[in-house]
């Protein structure tokens, strides 16, 4: 069993509320520090990205190439600086990766009656010690697994103002790299959580959060699926933004039902298709380059950036 307590209760919430329960997965071997060392040694570059920890009051995040280190150097160099490391898509190059996302969503299917996920997506996080992630969005639904530390999650409601058109639907064109708007105030209206080793967050589709770890490295587990009503909820970001940016249209409906619906997704479908969209596409490029030794475990790189590989 991957949970613990997952009854009516939980059934009820998840999608609907921000979700905590607890999961058995911290101690697997998968988790260990040797094994996430040969991860960062062996994954492609299009599935490890290893990115400088924002700092307080800042909204942005750097690309740092891995510069040739070891995986024990790259851990080292989180360790002891502000950095942290994604690795996505795991279930795409790694079997143990595949069966276990596998194993987690029949479970949870077997606890939410009438759900259906699909496009299941696994990746693990490891970040330094004091690390923020800053205030975003992710377009597919997220759960957060924390195996290793601890830390502090603000989860805020997938509203207005929270979240505001225009910028779900950027992020949902992937025109901007998940930069959403954030005010301060915002933290009274959010749910914050404490998460330790053995504790599963589920948030609702498109929720704006922000972490702080703990003064300790952290390692999480991320998964991500899609359901019916979050892949029309995505057409129709998508469909707005095509009105709004392109056509200079001024989008009011939110809805994701309907004839709109229909002709927003026809929209997002040919624009996709027309090649317009990569165009468009935020480039990622290292800034930094990882170096254990240099105050945030990177330094910056002296020549233009160049795009991560
Ligand atoms: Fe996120």
């Amino acid at each position: 069993m991957i949970f613990e307590g997952f009854d009516g209760r939980a059934a009820g919430l998840w999608g609907t509320q921000p979700l905590r329960l607890r999961h058995t997965l911290s101690g697997l071997d998968l988790f260990s520090d040797g094994s996430l060392a040969r991860l960062v040694e062996q994954l492609p570059g299009t599935h490890l990205q290893i990115n400088t920890a924002g700092s307080v009051g800042a909204n942005t995040w750097s690309a740092c190439d891995r510069g040739g280190r070891t995986g024990a150097e790259v851990l080292e160099a989180v360790r002891g600086g502000r950095l942290w490391i994604n690795m996505m898509g795991l279930e795409e190059v790694d079997r143990r990766f595949a069966d276990l996302v596998a194993r987690i969503y029949a479970e949870i299917e077997e606890g939410v009656p009438g759900l259906r996920t699909s496009r299941h997506r696994i990746g693990v996080l490891v970040s330094s010690p004091g690390a923020r992630v800053h205030y975003h969005t992710d377009v597919p639904c997220q759960t957060l697994w924390q195996l290793r530390g601890r830390k502090r999650i603000w989860v805020y409601p997938p509203t207005e103002p929270f979240l505001r058109g225009p910028e779900i639907e950027d992020v949902v064109r992937r025109v901007s790299e998940e930069g959403i708007s954030y005010e301060p105030w915002f933290d009274e209206y959010a749910r914050v959580h404490d998460l330790e080793a053995g504790d599963m967050l589920h948030w609702p589709l498109n929720a704006p959060h922000r972490i702080v770890n703990d003064d300790v490295v952290n390692v999480s587990l991320t998964t991500e699926h899609w359901t019916a009503p979050s892949r029309r909820a995505y057409l129709v970001h998508f469909g707005n933004g095509v009105l709004r940016s392109d056509l200079g249209w001024r989008p009011r409906s939110r809805s994701t039902a309907g004839p709109g619906l229909l002709a927003k997704a026809g929209l997002a479908t040919a624009y996709r298709l027309s090649g317009l969209r990569h165009r468009r596409t935020a480039v990622r490029t290292a800034t930094h380059v990882v170096d254990p030794l240099a105050g945030g475990g990177a330094r910056r790189l002296v020549d233009a950036p160049r795009p991560v590989v």
